[in-house]
């Protein structure tokens, strides 16, 4: 992907003051708001911040990074546009889900300051990564709907190793061992960390305003998908009419977006999304608790405590 040149400006030069850390694979890290923002994206996340209009009929995904991301934009955009397209015809089996709906920081704004998104028709559907606080005010104050997506942290932490392992985003640089890596992960330095922050804002927001901010867990979606493809519609103002689900139409839309089905389409298999980033690293194992694999039942231990010390008396947590 062909990225516009850093003018030498006053975004550069808040840059320059902000405090720096380096992530375990290697990429730099910029804490703006409490977060670690990659700084890769520090500039777009600005743009984004400054430019984007929401209006009051967009879906904005969020989520933790690794959490769910590719199939939460297959859902969301199956539901909104079934009434576009058969299932049999559904873009998502010639499209890769991002192309479908596009992440803001990480491809619109970082390809232009201030690209023309006014002519998408509605219901635009995108896709951010950054904090609840970081989002722009234009999503938080509009009536536009927000959909969190998060996943169990520790399956979410070895996700994106493997990601970031496979796409070789520091070519030039020795990622630190599982161990260390750890150690970051634990202390909060990670791509859009300290995690609990990440989704304690969308965990609070979604308490003040249910009817804006609707907070999601994968593992309950790997549990019941029909549940919450119900819940979705209907969050989204677009519930499923009797005749839709005598049509079994939420079944449909679940087997499209299943992991075995995406992971298995021509158009997943090969490429790169954003010219970089495989599309096949998108789907891996595609499991709950995969990281009983890697992780050791200290390193569990030490987990467990500062979820406790986190999460305690917030109503939110992960089964270890
Ligand atoms: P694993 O690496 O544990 O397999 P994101 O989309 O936010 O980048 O998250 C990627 C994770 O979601 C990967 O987890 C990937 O396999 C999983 N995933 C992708 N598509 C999925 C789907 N349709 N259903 C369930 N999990 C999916």
């Amino acid at each position: 992907m062909e990225k516009r040149e850093d003018p030498n400006d006053e975004v550069q030069e808040l840059l320059q003051t902000l405090e720096q850390q380096t992530n375990w694979d290697g990429s730099p890290l910029v804490k703006y708001d409490g977060f670690w923002l990659p700084a890769l994206f520090f500039r777009s996340i600005l743009s984004f911040q400054k430019y984007f209009k929401a209006k009051d009929s967009d879906v904005i995904l969020t989520s933790f990074p690794k959490s769910g991301t590719t199939w939460s934009k297959a859902l969301n955009y199956s539901i909104v546009n079934r009434n576009v397209y058969a299932i049999d015809q559904s873009p998502l089996l010639t499209c890769n889900p991002h192309a479908l709906v596009p992440p803001l920081e990480h491809d619109l704004y970082y390809l232009q300051d201030n690209p023309d998104l006014g002519n998408i028709p509605s219901p635009r559907i995108f896709s951010s990564h950054i904090p609840f606080n970081v989002l722009p005010a234009s999503i938080r104050e509009s009536k536009c709907k927000i959909i969190y997506l998060c996943r169990n942290p520790l399956d979410q932490f070895i996700s994106h190793r493997h990601f970031s392992l496979k796409n070789k985003f520091q070519n030039d640089v020795v990622p630190l061992e599982l161990d260390e890596a750890f150690d970051r992960f634990c202390q909060g330095i990670h791509s859009s960390g300290p995690f609990w922050d990440h989704m304690l804002g969308f965990w609070n927001a979604h308490l003040k305003n249910p009817e804006k901010v609707l907070f999601l867990k994968y593992e309950d979606l790997k549990e019941d998908i029909a549940f919450h493809i119900r819940k979705i519609a209907e969050f989204l103002g677009y519930p499923f009419t009797e005749e839709e689900e005598k049509q079994g139409l939420v079944e449909q839309i679940a087997k499209l977006c299943s992991f075995e089905n995406l992971k298995n389409l021509e158009v997943n298999r090969s490429g790169y999304v954003h010219g970089v980033v495989e599309k096949s690293s998108f789907f891996r194992k595609g499991k709950v608790g995969d990281w009983t694999n890697y992780l050791t039942p200290a390193m569990a231990e030490r987990f467990r405590e500062i979820m406790e010390i986190k999460f305690g008396g917030t109503g939110l947590m992960f089964k270890i």
